[in-house]
């Protein structure tokens, strides 16, 4: 969202004798000018972050640490209490004098270790303890043993407590304690690990931020509603991360010798191993990367580590994924189809206008979106009966259907609460909430009353045993009146445009405006284009930059340069979760936990304060919003929901897109990391705002953008308010590029959704980074500007303005691996470990399947319905040792639990490839071609199980080494995989 400086630069606003300010109308019910909520209401105090504080105290060097004993041996580990070893320092919160430490086996692949204060009861539990209804603690296998293990545990008392993780099968130090003091106190928690030298770990989010995390950062993980800026904290709360470390074998004792990705050489041989970290806490985190260490430091809750072995990244992802957080949700066939959103579609006509366009322009549209346009003055579960009457709807929803395609609204996490003097201001929705009392408190028990975009707003308590049923109920009974099709879960982290209860003794002014600027509205209209825009469009580009001037100077405002910060000091046995001792390096203004969302002190009906769960309230939402679509489609289909606040373990009910990036070449460029990391969290389902949210867009970077998601599994497009319209259609070269690209991926679509299954059912990933699926090659391990989705396809794509060309590595090529180009089907000559130049002209995105793969796929189509009716083609592509394998999975795409499935297995060796299904999904249409690369004899004959393919249906290339062999529809009329084939050549 908007950032305060901007806000309070508006002239806009004009201030009334009570401090308060008036606009001008906007698309609400009431017909008086409407209020405005000041500015001021959502600025805090000015804090300084604990890492950027010439004052603040170094816990290390000031806490006594604690001493074992009472040390208790089990079959699964052992136990021990942990004593302060000296005068508590209550540096940032009181010192916790005694502590249970567990070390439990929980599985061969798998270690927890907890530490949690002795004491806990009802009055503190939710300052240590996480509820496990809420994140559910791993559980160890009955057949759990120390010696079963990866791992083992040392500890020692000397100087002070500290403990070692080692993997038994390598003698590695994987997480190293010594030297360092723990230090638990009851708003603060640090630990600190040795890493080895140029360590790569992933993970560790939310953050728009590199791949392999740098190692000298500060990484801040609390939820925040505050658009994408580099390197800071944002929607989501995964305190997750892979460690994955390389060697060099020694020839004569087997030994392993740490290797540098640095100092590697792609042609020579290495190994590695992976192994996973969670943390599981809700609290505010903040990891600083360092030079061979981590410091891990908390807010609050406990110290609930949990270690997975892997030893690759796919077991590491497998491991977290299916002991801990749980397996990706499935998603429905159409959700891989094309999306299409704006902030700012006015009415359902504008709705019918954009997707006949798409079909004049015969460009993919699976799903149409709408923002909160089509609210009754931005209120959840009510249309505006002006501009997106149910009626219409019906008509339009009806179409939409019967073409093959689907619609989203956004759904946001606030509700509006009616101004009582106003009769005519009645919302069924609220009242019926508060008749269950579902809403968030304030600690005197008050209703908690924020401020998003309608006006002052309640929050749903999601910690209320009714909670999921009112949200369920208020779904229901609007899906009864419009027939969408999933649910876009926003505002979830939890945004409010003020500090506090803000709204309590205001209702009298609801419906009111936020407290800033709507972008478009005077003072705030977007002149921002794309970096290279003065070169490809010099005359606009001078105008923009001339409104801009014009329009700073207009809201130009002082400001003051001499800030007094606030230092809370820690009083023992008190918490202050408003401004708690340690200042995390919060990205909203001044660092205040309470700028810009629900407060700290914000409470739950079982006294639970918001400060000990924070991050969880978006993925609480998604699971009600996910019980909800269970509801409304009498769990007969899958729900389909994309959310903005996530957490460990969300991604069992959601996706997720990537927030409000920016129409910037930089916000392209980390969408890949972006979305690779989200693998690693068990949330396949990811996309960005394609073509860039926030600012306009423009031809070269839509362009490039839309190829760019094309291979991503959540492909939408989205656009903020007033911003310049971005729908591939706009432009000539856009609409080429993208029909380019979402060729292949509506051709690739059962490979894309039969990987989906993979991670729904496996843990495995979508979206790969080549060094996860090349872990020998320590080259690799920092790729960021390519990726693979799935095992068998690589993407290169063009990440700057003004190229024609990109470098890419080709894994593998040094060590037998081929790499086919998708478009001319031959094998690419390149070098180990060498970047290659690859042309790539506006339009081009360069596309690669590897060697060894066979990828089932269907004809490309307007709708993913379409497609599923088309004949099937098999692009096998050989490895260099003339082999290759695939599979696919089917059923109807959309039931929850499908009473049909089909899986089908693909072996290609020896001039041969077959085909072998078991399943009951009875999948009728036929075979069309087979395709093979990398044959290099022209084959005499080709037949499917012994039946010669006619002549003239077969076609061989020597030069591409591409054998084609069409004309099988015929000998596949039952369905091309209804009986096992062999296909000889
Ligand atoms: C938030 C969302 C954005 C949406 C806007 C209006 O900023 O992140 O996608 O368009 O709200 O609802």
């Amino acid at each position: 969202m908007v950032k305060l400086t901007d806000l309070l630069a508006s002239t806009w606003l004009i201030p009334l004798a009570s401090g308060a300010s008036q606009s001008f109308l906007t698309s609400t019910t009431t017909s008086q000018p409407q209020f405005t909520i000041p500015a001021s209401a959502d600025v805090g105090a000015q804090l300084i972050a604990n890492i950027d504080d010439p004052q603040a105290v170094n816990a290390q060097s000031a806490c006594p640490g604690y001493k074992a004993s009472n040390v208790q041996h089990s079959p699964r580990g052992f136990s021990a209490s942990l004593q302060l070893a000296g005068k508590p320092c209550n540096v940032y919160g009181t010192d916790i004098d005694s502590l249970a430490l567990s070390v439990e086996y929980q599985d061969s692949n798998r270690l927890n270790i907890q530490i949690l204060p002795t004491y806990v009861d009802a009055s503190n539990a939710s300052w240590y303890l996480l509820s496990e209804t809420l994140v559910p603690r791993p559980k160890a296998s009955s057949n759990a043993s120390v010696s079963q293990s990866d791992f083992l545990v040392s500890w020692s008392n000397e100087p002070s407590f500290n403990f070692k993780v080692v993997r038994k099968a390598t003698g590695d130090v994987l997480f190293d304690t010594e030297g360092t003091v723990l230090v638990y106190e009851d708003q603060f928690i640090e630990f600190v690990t040795a890493l080895p030298d140029e360590y790569n770990l992933y993970g560790l989010g939310e953050h728009i931020t590199q791949l392999r995390l740098h190692r000298n950062s500060n990484l801040t993980i609390y939820a925040s509603d505050d658009g994408t800026p580099l390197d800071s904290n944002i929607y989501g709360q995964h305190p997750f991360y892979l460690d994955t470390r390389y060697y060099k074998v020694d020839a004569q004792n087997g030994t392993h010798i740490p290797v540098k990705s640095s100092e590697a050489d792609a042609s020579q041989e290495y190994v590695s191993s992976s192994h996973g970290v969670f943390l599981r806490n809700a609290h505010g985190l903040e990891i600083l990367l360092r030079p061979q260490k981590l410091i891990w430091r908390t807010l609050g809750g406990g110290i609930d580590l949990t270690f997975y072995s892997g030893p690759t990244q796919a077991d590491v992802t497998r491991q977290y994924l299916t002991s801990t957080v749980g397996l990706p949700a499935m998603q429905q066939y159409s959700t891989l189809g094309f999306h299409q959103c704006r902030w700012g579609y006015n009415n359902w006509s504008e709705l019918a206008d954009v997707v006949a366009n798409f079909e004049k322009f015969e460009i993919p549209l699976e799903y149409i979106w709408t923002d909160i346009d089509y609210m009754l003055g931005y209120r959840n579960f009510e249309n505006d009966p002006n501009r997106f009457s149910y009626s219409e709807g019906e008509e339009f929803l009806n179409d939409l259907h019967d073409s093959g395609r689907y619609y989203v609204p956004i759904v946001d996490s606030a509700l509006y609460i009616p101004n009582p003097e106003n009769a005519s201001d009645a919302y069924p929705t609220y009242d019926r909430g508060a008749a269950d009392d579902v809403f968030l408190k304030n600690p005197d028990g008050s209703l908690y009353i924020g401020a998003v975009w309608p006006g002052y707003t309640v929050f749903p308590d999601w910690h209320h045993p009714k909670a999921v049923d009112y949200w369920t109920n208020e779904l229901v009974i609007w899906s009864k009146k419009v027939a969408f099709d999933g649910v876009w879960y926003d505002m979830s982290e939890v945004s409010s445009f003020c500090v506090g209860s803000c709204g309590s003794g205001n209702l009298t002014l609801n419906p009111a405006h936020p407290p800033f600027l709507l972008p478009g509205e005077p003072g705030d209209i977007i002149y921002d284009y794309p970096e290279a825009f003065n070169i490809t469009n010099a005359t606009e580009a001078a105008s923009a930059s001339a409104g801009a001037a014009s329009q700073a100077a207009a809201t130009a405002t002082t400001t003051s340069t001499s800030v007094s910060y606030l230092r809370t000091t820690p009083t023992p046995g008190v918490r202050n979760v408003e401004h708690p001792p340690y200042v995390i390096n919060h990205d909203q203004e001044g660092h205040d936990l309470s700028v810009h969302a629900v407060s700290p002190n914000a409470t739950h009906v079982d006294g639970v304060e918001d400060y000990d769960v924070h991050s969880t309230f978006g993925h609480q939402g998604l699971n009600a919003t996910y019980q909800a679509l269970l509801e409304v489609w009498s769990h007969q289909r899958r729900p389909f929901i994309i959310g903005r606040s996530t957490f460990a373990g969300s991604g069992k009910w959601a996706g997720h897109w990537g927030g409000d990036n920016y129409s910037k070449w930089w916000s392209m460029y980390y969408s890949i990391s972006q979305a690779l990391s989200f693998q690693l969290f068990g949330i396949p389902m990811f996309g960005a705002d394609t073509c860039g949210f926030t600012g306009n867009s423009d031809e070269e970077l839509c362009n490039r953008w839309m190829q760019l998601s094309a291979f991503f599994p959540f492909y939408r497009n989205h656009n903020e308010l007033s911003t310049i319209p971005q729908e591939p259609y706009r432009w000539a070269s856009v609409i080429e590029a993208s029909k380019t690209a979402m060729r292949i991926r509506y051709a690739i679509l059962p490979y894309f959704y039969t990987l989906l299954d993979l991670a729904h059912t496996t843990g495995s990933t979508v979206m790969r980074a080549l060094a996860w699926e090349f872990p020998n090659d320590p080259t690799l391990a920092s790729v960021e500007t390519q990726f693979l989705l799935g095992p068998s396809i690589m993407v290169i794509p063009v990440l700057e303005p003004q190229a024609d060309t990109v470098k890419g590595v080709f894994p593998g090529v040094g060590h037998g691996e081929v790499w086919y180009d998708w478009y001319t089907q031959t094998a690419v000559d390149a070098k180990p470990g060498v970047n290659t130049t690859i042309p790539a002209p506006l339009g081009h995105i360069p596309v690669y399947v590897r060697g060894g793969s066979v990828l089932p796929m269907q004809e490309p189509a307007l709708t993913t319905r379409e497609t599923r009716q088309t004949p099937w083609a098999l692009l096998t592509a050989l490895g260099s040792n003339g082999t290759a394998s695939g599979q696919l999975y089917l059923d109807d795409g959309e039931s929850v639990y499908p009473n049909a499935t089909l899986h089908v297995n693909f072996t290609a060796s020896q001039s041969s490839l077959r085909s072998s299904a078991r399943g009951t999904w009875h999948e009728r249409n036929p075979l069309a071609n087979v395709t093979v690369l990398g044959v290099s004899k022209e084959p005499s004959a080709v037949t499917l199980n012994g039946q010669r393919v006619s002549p003239g249906s077969i076609g061989y290339n020597s030069t591409s080494q591409v054998l084609f062999v069409g004309g099988l529809q015929n000998l596949t009329a039952g369905g091309a995989w209804a009986k096992n084939w062999v296909l000889e050549w």
